[in-house]
Parts: C-alpha cells; structure tokens; sequence
C-alpha cells in the first residue's frame, strides 16, 4: 500500500516536472541558500585577503567551515533533473554528473585544507593556498552554471 501511494506519488512529481508548471524542487531553494552562504563567507575573508581587514585566524577559520558545511551540504541538493527557471544549474550537471561531483569534492578539499589551515594560525599557508578556492569555484561555475 505505502509504495504504491510512493510509486503514484513518484508518477505525480514525474508529471509534474515534465510539465514544469508547478512548484520547484526544494533541493533548489537549498543549493541555492548554501552557494549564497558560500559567497557571504567569502566576502567575510577577501578583504583579510586584501589586507583591509587584520589577520584573525579564529574568525577567518569560522567562515572557511561555512563553506565547509555549505559545500557538504549541496552535494545532496542536485537530484536529478532539478532545473528550474529561477535556477542557474544546467543540465551538464547529470549529463556529466561524475565530473560534477569532482568539481565539488575539489572545492571541498580546498576549503578543508584552508580551514585547518586557519584553524592552525598559519596566515602565511593560508594566504597561499586560497585562491585555490576560488580556481575551484570557477572549476565548477564555468561549466556547470548559467551565466
Ligand atoms: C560543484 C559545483 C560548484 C562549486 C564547487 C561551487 N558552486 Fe556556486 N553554484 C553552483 C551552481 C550549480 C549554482 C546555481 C544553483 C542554482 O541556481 O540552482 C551556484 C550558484 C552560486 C551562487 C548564486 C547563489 C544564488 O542563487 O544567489 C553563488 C553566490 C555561488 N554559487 C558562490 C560559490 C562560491 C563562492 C564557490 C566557491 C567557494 C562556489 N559557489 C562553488 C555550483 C558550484
């Protein structure tokens, strides 16, 4: 009975995303509110970067593990086919959803070396390693996001 009402409820969503007329995904809402996380921490450590803001490495590890658990979280907010017109995801993501997925552990590792990086105070390592972040965003961005 249970996946019965599973399997209509799966024939419905089928429909419904093949109409595109109804509500979205909410794993795009998500992905969504996380890539916006990402970029506020970011901005947060940039003008440390640029040096308009004193080294701190607590605070500069704080907003690294955002995009730690931002990253780690949108790895499961791209089900497939979840498009949308409000989204910018493009379908080479599940065409090429292996190489989506490397692109993603990459920007992952990047931003956990930097995290223990900060973490460990080590401005000078920190320094040198992030625009690593940044190539990775880019790495992922570029062929994967409407511009
Ligand atoms: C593995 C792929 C991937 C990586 C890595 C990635 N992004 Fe994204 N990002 C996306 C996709 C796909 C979207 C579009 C999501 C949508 O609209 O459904 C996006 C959207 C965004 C947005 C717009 C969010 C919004 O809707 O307003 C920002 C800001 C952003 N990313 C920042 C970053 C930053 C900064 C990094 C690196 C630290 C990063 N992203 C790393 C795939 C990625």
């Amino acid at each position: 009975m249970r996946s019965k009402l599973r399997l209509a409820a799966i024939a419905l969503g089928l429909t419904f995303a093949a109409t595109g007329a109804f509500a979205q995904a909410p794993e795009i809402a998500k992905r969504q509110a996380d890539m916006k996380a990402i970029g506020g921490a970011v901005g947060q450590i940039a003008p440390v970067i640029r040096n308009e803001r004193p080294w701190d490495g607590a605070a500069v590890a704080q907003q690294v593990q955002i995009v730690v658990s931002s990253l780690t979280d949108a790895k499961a907010q791209f089900p497939a086919g979840s498009t949308a017109d409000n989204s910018r995801a493009l379908p080479a993501i599940w065409e090429r959803k292996a190489e989506f997925d490397g692109a993603l552990d990459r920007a992952l590792g990047v931003a956990t070396n930097l995290a223990q990086l900060a973490s460990a105070n080590n401005e000078a390592g920190f320094r040198a390693a992030f625009p690593q972040l940044g190539q990775a965003c880019g790495a992922c961005h570029t062929p994967f996001r409407r511009p």
